[in-house]
């Protein structure tokens, strides 16, 4: 199995959980490479299901290493928390590798995180509120405080005493929020130090000793191409580079190392938080009446469309082939998944939308311009359902309905890449697999 990136193609929650649990199995290494536990996938493990945010699903098989790269933040607490929860379902971590160079979350990071998009008001990004954004922007300042630091306790105190000397005044003089102690903030960390110590290593150099010996790894993307700092929707985007060049520099391992790059794409688009989303069907409460609304209800009902992580209601729309388009040529896909295709099997017709329009001008690609997709109408393609076929014990693509199969031969082709999985049902077995090298 070559060494493979898995990267969201939308704006998340694509179904990334299951068909990294698919695969993973085959890998020696899993990693996670970019975000925090603002991510939040579900794995089943016997009858119980367990919902992973920083843990790379790798733990789940046992002969599998499981890293957490550079490029990660770690709230140490979650981790541990994670880790506890893990355990006493049987499942052991004690494969688990940290990176040294991973940036810590700080409890002012949180704090930090929900105070700027208050003040935001209605412009509000809709973060976690997991402290991401404000612990990547010390990062970037050179502020931050990383694992490796948490191993020396004189260091740390010295790194969170220069911190809060620059937080504090934050905090309590434009937020008029708490402040923090040096002596809190060790009493809570110090102990996350002791039972962390043991799994920090120098992942660098276990990847690149891994590849060399042969061994193949599954870089494994949180978010998604559309929530990546540089690619996505900015400003409504996560702190991270979400897409497949974010693995190569959140783990250290050369861009050459990665063969395979799997795109998860969902038959339909979801959207949590705010920012543009042109094939969104708004909900009643939201605005949408008629067809729209009853559209993104049947879509949000049907695919279960909650956050994992914040149990919120996910804004819901028709398949969007132009960002599709997009997020092949930014991550260099060689593969789709496609997802939730059983979703659709509810409607009449099936929309895809192939290009935008804005006062007057076609738009056959992303516009340069973030206003301009903001305001963009989306130029659909109306394709044949297959309405009331059960197609979730389809396993060849030839027992699909003709109007599926040509549902997928129309997105592939429009976007560019092959479309070499299809998940027809959340349960792991409900995959077709389609030329591919499993
Ligand atoms: P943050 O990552 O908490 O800073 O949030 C920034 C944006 O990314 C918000 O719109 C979040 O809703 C979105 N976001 C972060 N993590 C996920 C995820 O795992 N799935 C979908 N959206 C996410």
């Amino acid at each position: 199995m070559a060494s493979t990136v898995l990267v969201g193609t939308q704006w998340g929650d694509e179904g990334k959980g299951k068909i990294t649990d698919l695969i993973a199995s085959k890998y020696d290494y899993v990693v996670r490479y970019q975000g925090g536990n603002n991510a939040g996938h579900t794995v089943v493990h016997g009858n119980t299901k367990l919902a992973l945010h920083l843990m790379p699903s790798g733990v789940m098989y046992e002969h599998a290493v499981p890293v957490i790269g550079n490029g990660v933040v770690i709230d140490p607490g979650a981790l541990v928390k994670e880790m506890a929860l893990l355990e006493a379902e049987g499942v052991s971590c004690k494969n688990l590798k940290i990176s040294c160079n991973a940036h810590i979350i700080m409890p002012y990071h949180k704090d930090l995180d929900g105070a700027d998009e208050k003040v935001l008001g209605k412009n509000s990004i809709g973060t976690t509120k997991r402290g991401i954004g404000p612990c990547y922007q010390d990062k970037a300042a050179r502020k931050g405080i990383r694992v490796q630091d948490l191993m020396d306790e004189k260091i740390f105190r010295l790194k969170v005493e220069t911190a809060l000397a620059q937080k504090n005044p934050i905090l309590e003089k434009i937020y008029g929020i708490h402040t923090y102690t040096v002596d809190e903030i060790m009493e809570e960390y110090l102990p996350y130090a002791t039972i962390l110590k043991p799994y920090m290593a120098e992942t660098t150099q276990l990847l690149n000793e891994a590849l060399r010996s042969g061994k193949n790894i599954l870089f494994e993307g949180a978010q998604a191409t559309m929530l990546d700092i540089d690619h996505g929707t900015y400003p409504y985007v996560t702190s991270s580079s979400c897409g497949s060049g974010g693995a190569a520099i959140g783990t250290g391992v050369g861009p050459m190392a990665i063969e395979k790059v799997i795109g998860i794409m969902k038959a339909y688009t979801t959207r949590v938080g705010g920012g543009p989303f042109p094939t969104e069907q708004l909900f009643p409460e939201n605005g949408g009446e008629g067809e729209m609304a009853q559209v993104g209800e049947k879509l949000c009902a049907v695919g279960h469309e909650y956050g994992v992580t914040t149990g919120r209601k996910r804004r819901c729309g028709w398949l969007d082939a132009v960002i599709g388009k997009y997020a092949v040529d930014v991550n260099g896909l060689t593969d789709i998944a496609l997802t939730k295709l059983d979703v659709l099997s509810e409607f009449d017709t099936i929309k895809v939308c192939v290009a935008y329009e804005h006062e007057g001008k076609r738009y056959d690609y992303l516009p340069m311009q973030q206003s301009v997709l903001f305001h963009a109408k989306p130029v659909y393609e109306e394709l044949p359902g297959w309405k009331g076929v059960d197609i979730t014990g389809c396993r060849t693509f030839e027992e699909l309905p003709e109007n599926a199969q040509n549902y997928i031969r129309f997105v592939e082709d429009f976007v560019g890449a092959p479309i070499t999985m299809i998940s027809v049902a959340p349960e792991r077995d409900c995959t077709i697999f389609r030329g591919w090298d499993r």
